[in-house]
C-alpha cells in the first residue's frame, strides 16, 4: 500500500458532522465541519433528522476531499466514527426513516426502564452487556419506535425495516444500500449485544421486543466493509474502519495496553480505561464495553461519563452571561487565587457516573459577600475535574489499577488551568497530545491498519506526539480539603427532584 496516499475519517458527532483527511504521519491535511439541527419535541426528548445527518456528513466529506485537492483514488481507505447509541429505523426498500433518530441523550423511555428494573432484570442485563438499564442505550429507543404504530412493528417483524446506530446508517447510505453492518463497539452500546460472545443475544431481544431481522451484521473494527457507491466524489473508496467515538478516541490516543486511560472533554466528559482482553463488570456503576476488535484480538474497556463537562462553560456563557466566549473562562478564573470556598455541582441534567442520579439538580454553594464571578468561573472549571476524579476513583476501585498518566483530548483541553487542576486533583500527570482530533484519528488508524497503510500498532506509536504534560503540584492537605468539600456539596444536590 502506497504511503503517499491518505485516509479519510468521518466523525459524525452529536452536534456536528466532520470529515478529516490524514496523511501517513497522522497529520491533518484537511478538515470540514457542519453543525446540524437539534430537535427537542418534548421535555427530555432529543432527536436528529437522519437525512440531515447523512447530507451533512456527505457534504463535509466531499468538502474535505476538495479542500485537499484530492480525488477518491488518492484515499487508501475511509474510517467512520460516530455518536453512539443514537437509534435509527428505516425502510429497507425506500430508505425512508420511519421516525427521527432518537439521540443518546433522550430520556423518553425512563419509565419503561424503571419497569424493567422493577422486574429485577438489572443483573442479568449487566452481566451480558456490561451496561445498566437506562434510556441512554439503543434498545428501549428501538422498542419505543416500534410501539408507535402496529404497522411499524409488523413491518419490522417481516424484515422490511432496518435498525442501525449512526455508523450503520452512514455505511448503508454510502454503499448504495448494499451493506447493513455495524461494528462490535457500536453494537456493545445497544443493550442487545452480548459482550462476551460478541453476538446479538436472543434473550435480550425478547426482553426489549426487538425482532432480530432488523439488526445489522456485526463486524470487527478494522476490516473491509464495502466501497462507497452513492454517486458522489467519494465513490470507490473502501470503508475499512468503524468504531464508536469514545472507543475511537481511546485507540487514537493509543491507549492500547491494560490500565491506559483517556478523558475526552467535550459537552460531557468520557473517561475510558483499557482493561485488556477481558471485560471487568463494574461494582461502581461504570460501564463495561468493547474497546475494539482487530483481527481476532478483542480489547475491553471501563467507561464513565460525566454529563456536564464543557457544557458547564457554555451554561456560564449563555445563561449567566459571565463571559461572551468559552475561551474567556480561563482568564476569568485566574482573576482569583482559588475557589474562595465556592463549589458548583453542575447536576443540571442529573448526575452521570458514578452516581447515575437523574433526580439530582445543580447547586452553587459556599457563597459569601466576598464571592465574585472569578470564583464562580473557577468553581465551574473545578467541577469538571472533580467529576472526572470521581469516575477515575471508581475505575481504580473496579480494576485495582492506578493509571500512570491520563491522556486528554476534546475541545476544552486547550484550557491550561483546567488541565493543571485535573492533574492536581488526580495526582497523575495529564498528557495533552499534539493532534487533538484523536477520535477521527482513531477511526483513521483502524481503517489504515486494515489496508496495510500502517503496518501495525508499533508503526502508529511512532506518530504519537505529546504537546504538553501537566504534572500534579498540589499539596495533599489542600487536595483533601477540596475533595472533602466537593463531596459534601454533591451530597446536597442528590435526589433533589421529588
Ligand atoms: O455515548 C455518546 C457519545 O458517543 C457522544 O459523543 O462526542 O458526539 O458528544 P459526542
Amino acid at each position: 500500500m502506497s504511503t503517499s496516499k491518505y485516509i479519510l475519517s468521518l466523525d459524525q458527532g452529536t452536534t456536528s458532522s466532520r470529515a478529516i483527511i490524514f496523511n501517513h504521519q497522522g497529520t491533518i491535511v484537511s478538515m470540514a465541519q457542519r453543525e446540524f439541527t437539534q430537535y427537542f419535541p418534548n421535555d427530555g426528548w432529543v432527536e436528529h433528522d437522519p437525512m440531515e445527518i447523512w447530507s451533512s456528513q456527505l457534504t463535509v466529506a466531499e468538502e474535505a476531499l476538495k479542500e485537499a485537492n484530492l480525488q477518491a483514488s488518492d484515499i487508501a481507505a475511509m474510517g467512520i466514527t460516530n455518536q453512539r447509541e443514537t437509534t435509527l429505523v428505516w425502510d429497507k426498500e425506500t430508505g425512508v426513516p420511519v421516525y427521527n433518530a432518537i439521540v443518546w441523550q433522550d430520556r423518553r423511555t425512563d419509565t419503561y426502564c424503571d419497569r424493567l428494573r422493577g422486574r429485577g432484570l438489572e443483573n442479568l442485563i449487566r452481566n451480558k452487556t456490561g451496561l445498566l438499564i437506562d434510556p441512554y442505550f439503543s434498545a428501549s429507543k428501538i422498542r419505543w419506535i416500534l410501539e408507535q404504530d402496529t404497522e411499524i412493528r409488523t413491518k419490522a417483524e417481516q424484515g422490511q425495516l432496518l435498525f442501525g446506530t449512526v455508523d450503520s446508517w452512514l455505511i448503508w447510505k454510502l454503499t448504495g444500500k448494499q451493506q447493513h453492518v455495524t461494528d462490535v463497539t457500536n453494537a456493545s452500546r445497544t443493550l442487545l449485544f452480548n459482550i462476551h460472545d460478541l453476538e446479538w443475544d436472543e434473550s435480550l431481544l425478547d426482553i426489549f421486543e426487538v425482532p432480530s431481522q432488523m439488526l445489522p451484521k456485526v463486524h470487527s473494527c478494522s476490516e473491509h466493509l464495502g466501497e462507497v457507491n452513492c454517486q458522489s466524489s467519494l465513490d470507490g473508496i473502501p470503508i475499512t474502519g468503524v468504531a464508536g467515538d469514545q472507543q475511537a478516541a481511546l485507540f487514537g490516543q493509543l491507549c492500547i495496553r491494560k490500565g491506559m486511560v483517556k478523558n475526552t472533554y467535550g459537552t460531557g466528559c468520557f473517561l475510558v480505561m483499557n482493561t485488556g482482553d477481558k471485560p471487568i463488570i463494574s461494582n461502581h456503576k461504570l460501564l463495561s464495553t468493547v474497546a475494539w476488535k482487530i483481527g481476532d484480538q478483542v480489547q475491553y474497556a471501563l467507561e464513565g461519563s460525566v454529563f456536564m463537562g464543557g457544557a458547564v462553560v457554555q451554561w456560564i456563557r449563555d445563561e449567566l452571561d459571565l463571559i461572551s466566549d468559552a475561551a474567556e473562562i480561563e482568564a476569568l478564573a485566574l482573576q482569583v487565587a482559588d475557589n474562595g470556598g465556592v463549589y458548583f455541582v453542575p447536576a443540571l441534567t442529573g448526575l452521570g457516573a458514578p452516581h447515575w442520579d437523574h433526580y439530582a439538580r445543580g447547586i452553587i454553594i459556599g457563597l459569601t459577600r466576598g464571592t465574585n464571578k472569578g470564583h464562580i468561573a473557577r468553581a465551574a472549571l473545578e467541577s469538571i475535574c472533580f467529576q472526572s476524579l470521581e469516575v477515575m476513583k471508581a475505575m481504580v476501585a473496579d480494576s485495582s489499577i492506578y493509571p500512570k498518566v491520563m491522556r486528554v483530548d476534546g475541545g476544552a483541553v486547550v484550557n491550561n488551568l483546567l488541565m493543571q487542576t485535573q492533574a492536581d486533583l488526580l495526582e497523575v500527570p495529564v498528557v495533552r497530545p499534539k493532534i487533538l482530533e484523536t477520535t477521527a484519528l482513531g477511526a483513521a488508524y483502524l481503517a489504515g491498519l486494515a489496508v496495510g497503510f500502517w503496518k501495525d500498532i508499533t508503526e502508529l506509536e511512532k506518530n504519537a506526539q505529546q504537546e504538553r504534560i501537566f504534572r500534579p503540584s498540589m499539596s495533599e492537605e489542600e487536595r483533601n480539603k477540596l475533595v472533602q468539600l466537593w463531596t459534601k456539596a454533591v451530597g446536597r444536590c442528590k435526589d433533589w427532584i421529588p
